[in-house]
Order: C-alpha cells, then structure tokens, then sequence
C-alpha cells in the first residue's frame, strides 16, 4: 500500500454486522488465529502491537503505515495490561479532551487538537507511508471527510449491538469504490475500499 500520495487508512476489523466491538469494548470474538492472521504479519506488520511483534520475532518496517491515530478509547484498552506505548514502532496520536500528555506514554501524543485538522496536517508530510486509523468509532466517525480508503476486515461473527464502525451517522455521500476483496479460509474477508474518485 505504499505510494506517493499519503492517505489516511482506517484499517480495522469488524463483525458481520458493523461493529468494532461489543458494548463493553470487547473484540475476543474476532479469531486471532488462521490464514487472515498469517496474512496480517507478512503483509501489515506496522498494525501489529509491539508486544507481538515481539514475540513473533517480526520487525514492522513502517513502510504501509509510519503513524497511528486513536480515540482515548482505543488507547485505554492496553493501560490494564500495561502497553501504555501499544505501537512503538510508530508515530501515536491519541485524541482527547479530558486526558493529558502525562496520562500516556513518553512516546504517545496526547492530543485535544482537532483531529480533521491533524490528520491534514499529518498527510502533508514528507513520507510516502501512511497513516492508520486504528479506531474507534467515535474518532472515525470525526474524521470520516480525511478517511481516503478503507480497509476492512470482516470477521464472520455477529455482535448485536456495541461500537459502530462509525459510531455516528453521516451526511457524506456514501460512496467507496472496491479495489480488492480477499476471502480467507478462516472466514475473514478483506474489503479494500478507496473513496470513490481517488486511486488506490
Ligand atoms: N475491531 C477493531 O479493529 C478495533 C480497533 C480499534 C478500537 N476498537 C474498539 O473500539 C473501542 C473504542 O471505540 P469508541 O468509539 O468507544 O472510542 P474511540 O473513538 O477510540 O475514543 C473516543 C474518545 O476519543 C476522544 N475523541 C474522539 N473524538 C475527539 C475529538 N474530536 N477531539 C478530541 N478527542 C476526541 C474522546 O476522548 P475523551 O473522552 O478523553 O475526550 C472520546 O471519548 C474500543 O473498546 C476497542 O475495543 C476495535
């Protein structure tokens, strides 16, 4: 996915029926095993946690993605756990408005600035990697005017209710053009969708 024009990417798994997670955040439903997974290392390392590129013995070489952008929620579900730096081999914005710089990591910006205005601001950057929108639905749902291609990785399961893949409605036009789609054995297809008008 390397090329000249820098985008922003939200590149994310989601359920059958359009949701990120379950109501209380959970996502264990998605498989983390399979041919999709094997697919994931080989080819989008930089969307891999630190701790398991780690224990993979994988090197993320930041060429799909050299940033990655989240909402507070995102970064919240690995405090617990101790990966208050969950990508360092990445550039971390985190957006909020109620946590500070010293509520994350030394390498993880904290950030109450706008997003749409960031992510412009990050997309004129003299790199040809681009930029991850990890999540979650609430921050995709702000940034949906910068988002220039979607990728995403539908896992077929059906939540019922939780957190959208937009967690708000849109005026846009909903209009995305469908450039790749891979099935898996495990059952995880990969849409990959550009928004119509921009070339892959
Ligand atoms: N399936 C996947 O691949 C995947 C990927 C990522 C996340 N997830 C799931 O998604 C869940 C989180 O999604 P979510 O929609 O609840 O939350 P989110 O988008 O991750 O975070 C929302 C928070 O981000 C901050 N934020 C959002 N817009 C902002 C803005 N314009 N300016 C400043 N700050 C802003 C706010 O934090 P403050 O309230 O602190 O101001 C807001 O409460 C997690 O539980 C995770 O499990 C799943």
């Amino acid at each position: 996915m390397t090329g000249r024009t820098r985008t922003l990417v939200y590149f994310v798994a989601v359920s059958l029926d359009g949701f990120i997670a379950g109501p209380d955040g959970d996502f264990s439903m998605f498989p983390v095993e399979g041919d999709h997974i094997d697919m994931l290392v080989r080819d989008y390392p930089d969307t891999l946690p630190g701790t398991a590129l780690d224990a993979l013995g994988v090197t993320a070489h930041n060429d799909v993605f050299d940033t990655v952008v989240m909402g507070w929620n995102t970064y919240a579900v690995g405090l617990p756990h101790g990966r208050a730096s969950p990508y360092p081999h990445l550039r971390q914005y985190v957006f909020s408005r109620t946590h500070a710089k010293h509520d994350g990591h030394a390498d993880v910006q904290v950030t109450a600035d706008d997003p749409v205005a960031l992510a412009r601001q990050l997309k004129a950057d003299d790199s040809s990697a681009h930029i991850w929108l990890c999540g979650g639905g609430r921050l995709a749902s702000t940034l949906l005017p910068e988002i220039d291609r979607l990728v995403l990785k539908v896992n077929p399961v059906l939540i019922g209710n939780g957190i959208k893949l937009f967690e708000h409605g849109t005026s846009e036009p909903p209009r995305w053009t469908l450039h790749a789609s891979v099935a898996y054995g495990s059952g995880v297809v990969v849409n990959d969708y550009a928004r119509s008008g921009h070339a892959p």
